[in-house]
């Protein structure tokens, strides 16, 4: 089968190519889904999970990728719960083979079904993203009705997903990024936004959470504007900042069947817009995940027309 591959940690997303592979095998509660649709960050070529297994073995060649749209093909010994023929959408395993081939092993349990009103590009767009923005408000950050809530890199992959649900979710949405970023963050959802390379941060006053996608400097500028009881959400690696009288809490994301089916449905009935910028073909990957103009959107790779 065709896919995207890695072989040169040092080349970054520079260094992957279109390769022949072998077709993948289901393992106990694996199921094998044709992949109809990908989603790449293009992080991951820095995550070590994408270099070394999880005895710390070498891995390469792997393959990229990590969230996927397609149909079932083949069940694994045990596998429950989905059928060969069903639509399905989730979020693969770091330490293994992606998404970003003609078709993946993945376990079960890392799947949700895809609806057959919601097409393949935008489930492909949303395990990654969707997941992310729902536990950090909802999981880790407990977000509340009412409350504030400083969205930063609101006109990203993750800010526009954290932007709608905290919306939806009656908060008030502070979203932050570059100047161009300012209409995007707007039309998601945002209430206000801060352009942080102009605007003074610290004149937003105090907000019960911030989600932060960005780290550094603006990570710990942020945590001195949380509110007593308040929590800092960090994604980007080990919080580097800690508010004064609240919680900081960094996280990986993880599948969740029940999450999905909720981030779809409000797909579906229009409460949650994706944010899908280019959409390339598997030949014309390489190119598509290695763009040399600033993003407009999630680059999504359909696999199958
Ligand atoms: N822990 C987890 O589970 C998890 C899950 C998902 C993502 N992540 C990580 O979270 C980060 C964001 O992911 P994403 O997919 O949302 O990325 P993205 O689509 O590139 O969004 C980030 C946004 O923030 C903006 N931004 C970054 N630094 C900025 C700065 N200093 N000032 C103003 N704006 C800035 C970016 O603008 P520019 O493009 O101009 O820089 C972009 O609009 C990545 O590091 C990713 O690896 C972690």
């Amino acid at each position: 089968m065709k896919a995207i591959v890695a072989t040169d940690q040092a080349a970054g997303a520079a260094g992957m190519m279109l390769m022949e592979r072998p077709e993948p095998r289901a393992a106990i509660n694996d199921v094998i889904v044709e992949v109809h649709a990908s989603g790449f960050v293009p992080t991951e070529v820095t995550w070590p999970s994408t270099w070394i297994d999880r005895a710390g073995q070498d891995r390469t060649p792997s393959i990229l990728g990590h969230e996927l749209a397609g149909v079932v093909t083949a069940l694994g010994y045990g596998t429950t719960g989905l059928s060969v023929g069903q639509r399905v959408f989730g979020l693969s395993d770091w330490h293994r083979d992606g998404t970003l081939a003609e078709y993946v092993a993945i376990e079960a349990r890392n799947l949700a079904p895809l609806p057959g009103d919601a097409d393949f590009t935008a489930g492909a767009s949303l395990p990654i993203s969707g997941l992310t923005a729902w536990q950090g408000l909802f999981v880790h950050g407990r977000l509340q009705a009412g409350q504030s809530v400083l969205a930063h890199g609101a006109a990203g992959a993750v800010g526009t997903m954290v932007t709608q649900l905290a919306r939806e979710a009656g908060a008030h949405v502070i979203g932050t990024g570059r100047a161009a970023d300012r209409q995007k963050a707007f039309d998601f959802g945002s209430h206000e936004f801060v352009d942080l390379d102009s605007d003074a941060l610290e004149d937003i006053g105090r907000v019960d959470l911030v989600f932060d996608v960005i780290g550094g400097d603006i990570q710990k500028r942020s945590a001195g504007l949380i509110r007593a009881g308040g929590t800092l959400v960090s994604i980007t690696g080990p919080a580097e900042a800690w508010p004064e009288d609240g919680l900081a809490v960094d996280f990986v994301v993880e599948s969740d069947r029940a999450q999905l089916g909720e981030i779809v449905q409000r797909v579906r009935d229009g409460r949650l817009r994706t944010n899908i910028g280019n959409v390339a073909t598997l030949d014309d990957a390489v190119a598509a995940l290695n763009p040399t103009e600033r993003s407009k959107g999630k680059t999504i790779i359909r696999v199958r027309p």
